[in-house]
């Protein structure tokens, strides 16, 4: 037995579970370590062989390189899963395929599994589909093999309708292998896009995501990122300084911050791996498992008719007076159930996830705090996406409104606020899930139109007493409609002020818009809650379609 070499004549190995013409068909047939040849018809030998092999693939790079990870504040790709995952609930597949790869002394260098973990787990007792990307092995980079074993989870996602959520930490394409590591990341683009829409997609960025790689997270349908761990480029900064002459960080390029403040490409920042593994496990919690199911129901904890007294004292009593929409939300939604998506990024408008009667729901809000609650570019990025994701996965969208309009200027219409806003509208009229609004305040112009109106299929839409829903704010529309009048009058102030009130009574309220239909009914802003509920429970049988078509033309 020892040193005598049977290899692979005298062993086969076991019979392979995918079929011959398998890509990964082979890899398996790796010969029995030495001390085990000869020993094959022993039962308990042959495990011994199979632990050393499982044990083998679970060390990944080797002990050196996981503790090169762990000096770097990272964890390794199996303690993420460990994380995420409900404990003991992982069950790994492709742990010994290794690449194919026999350029530059790689055909030395086999490591079972190659650099990703994959395989399925639990969250909250539900089936998620997961690969975890292992630095420690080449980089974390991708081979066409690492490639296949991705694949293969998104396949299976698909197929048995569960999320996928995707564990990014990697130097990118394996340079070794070239172009077939171009055609694997090539693959993975074709199943994120074909999943999109069928059963959510969560990336996890916890170390290097760039170039090409970053288009996989980008198409799925949130990034989640960890401050001073994770970063995200298509050219990193030596390629930035020999093309533009700019002397920038990989964390001023493309660290947590950044995408979580100002590209918007990250929906969710953490400080931690830890906290960030636990909030993917906290917005799981409101999806269901695919577009063909509902999401999951708890018990609210929160009674449905519970009435907030301190709403009616929350709009100001002059109408430019901010006031912060997140304690509406607060005070009409599920206690402790908001989940804010994009915290940091366009604050002018508000998303996230929420609980209404312990029914999950989208929200979208107009936050007159910032920037009076204006819609510009971000925020109708922003909003669009976030109401594409509930449509395509059940949830009911509810919809504050608090907006004054666009935001105008130069730089605005020259960015395309134009085609963005589109989307925006697009988006809402698009959708066909419970659509429920409460206007709080103002509604002017293109932007009343664009919130969620009855117009664009508003399932219930509802305004307080101090809504103000016209073609624009009394102000405006006095220097318009009156500029002569008020130029020759003795005091144009006072001209001007009184024009407003008389404008303010007659149009600067709920009840014209009201008296159309335009608004379903006018409510004691305490009543918002029990409204609210009573209309998801009407419209959980609600059907709406659009007319069959390949797909819509979104302006992009
Ligand atoms: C093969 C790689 C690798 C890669 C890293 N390694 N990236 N091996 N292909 N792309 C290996 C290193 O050789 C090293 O091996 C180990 O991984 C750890 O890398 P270090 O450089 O020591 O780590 P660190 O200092 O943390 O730097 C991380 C890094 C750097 C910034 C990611 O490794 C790097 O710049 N890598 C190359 C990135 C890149 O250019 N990728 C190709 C981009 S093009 P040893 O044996 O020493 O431990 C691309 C196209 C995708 O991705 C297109 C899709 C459409």
């Amino acid at each position: 037995m020892g040193g005598e070499d049977r290899g692979d004549r005298a062993w086969r190995g076991p019979r392979l579970a995918f079929p011959a013409h398998h890509p990964t068909a082979g890899t398996l047939r790796a010969s029995l370590t030495p001390a085990y040849l000869g020993t094959m018809s022993n039962p308990r030998r042959l495990l011994d062989d199979l632990h050393l092999r499982q044990s083998q693939a679970e060390q990944g790079g080797g002990p050196e390189r996981l503790a090169q990870q762990h000096r770097k504040g990272k964890l390794s790709a199996r303690e993420r899963l460990d994380l995420l995952l409900d404990p003991g609930s992982f069950v790994e597949l492709d742990r010994f395929v290794t690449h194919r790869c026999t350029d530059f002394g790689l055909d030395q260098q086999r490591i079972p599994g190659d650099g990703v973990v994959t395989g399925h787990g639990r969250v909250h007792g539900r089936l998620v589909y997961v690969f975890s990307q292992d630095f420690t092995v080449f980089g974390g980079s991708l081979s066409e093999t690492f490639a296949e074993k991705i694949c293969k989870v998104m396949d299976l996602a698909l197929r048995n309708g569960a999320p996928i959520i995707g564990l990014n930490d990697s130097g990118g394409a394996r340079i070794q292998e070239g172009v077939a590591s171009l055609g694997g990341y090539a693959d993975i683009f074709l199943r994120n896009t074909l999943a999109s829409g069928v059963v959510p997609q969560l990336s996890v960025v916890l170390g290097p995501c760039a170039g090409g790689a970053v288009y996989s997270p980008a198409i799925t349908d949130f990034i989640f990122m960890v401050r001073g761990v994770s970063y995200m480029f298509v050219t990193g900064p030596n390629v930035v300084k020999t093309v533009t002459h700019e002397e920038v960080t990989f964390d001023q390029l493309g660290g947590a911050d950044v995408h979580g403040q100002t590209s918007g490409v990250a929906h969710f920042v953490h400080d931690t791996e830890p906290a960030c593994l636990e909030a993917v496990r906290a917005v799981l919690a409101y999806l269901p498992q695919n577009n063909l199911d509902e999401p999951p129901v708890v018990d609210a904890g929160d009674p449905v008719d519970r009435r907030e007294e301190q709403l009616l004292d929350l709009i100001p009593d002059i109408a430019n007076r901010p006031y912060d929409m997140h304690q509406v939300i607060a005070m009409v939604l599920d206690r402790e159930s908001w989940l804010e998506v994009q915290p940091d990024y366009a604050g002018n408008i508000l998303t996230g996830f929420a609980r209404l009667g312990g029914r999950p729901i989208g929200v979208v809000a107009n936050q007159p705090a910032v920037l009076a609650g204006v819609l510009d570019i971000n925020a109708s990025l922003k909003a669009a996406r976030f109401i594409r994701f509930c449509d395509c996965f059940n949830l009911p969208l509810v919809t504050f409104v608090d907006v004054p309009g666009f935001l105008p200027g130069i730089a605005q219409e020259h960015g395309g606020i134009i085609k963005h806003g589109a989307k925006l509208l697009y988006a809402y009229c698009e959708a066909t899930v419970p659509k429920l609004t409460v206007i709080t305040r103002k509604a002017y112009g293109g932007a009343y139109d664009v919130m969620s109106s009855k117009h664009i299929r508003g399932d219930l839409n509802l305004a307080w007493p101090t809504a103000e829903i016209a073609v624009m704010g009394p102000k405006g529309a006095v220097e318009i409609l009156f500029k002569k009048e008020i130029e020759q009058a003795p005091d144009p102030e006072a001209e001007t002020a009184r024009r407003i009130e008389e404008y303010t009574t007659r149009f600067a309220n709920p009840y014209l818009a009201a008296s159309r239909g335009f608004v379903d009914d006018v409510i004691d802003p305490r009543n918002t809650r029990p409204r609210l509920i009573e209309a998801l429970r009407t419209l959980a049988t609600k059907r709406d379609r659009s007319p069959a078509r390949k797909h819509g033309n979104l302006p992009l």
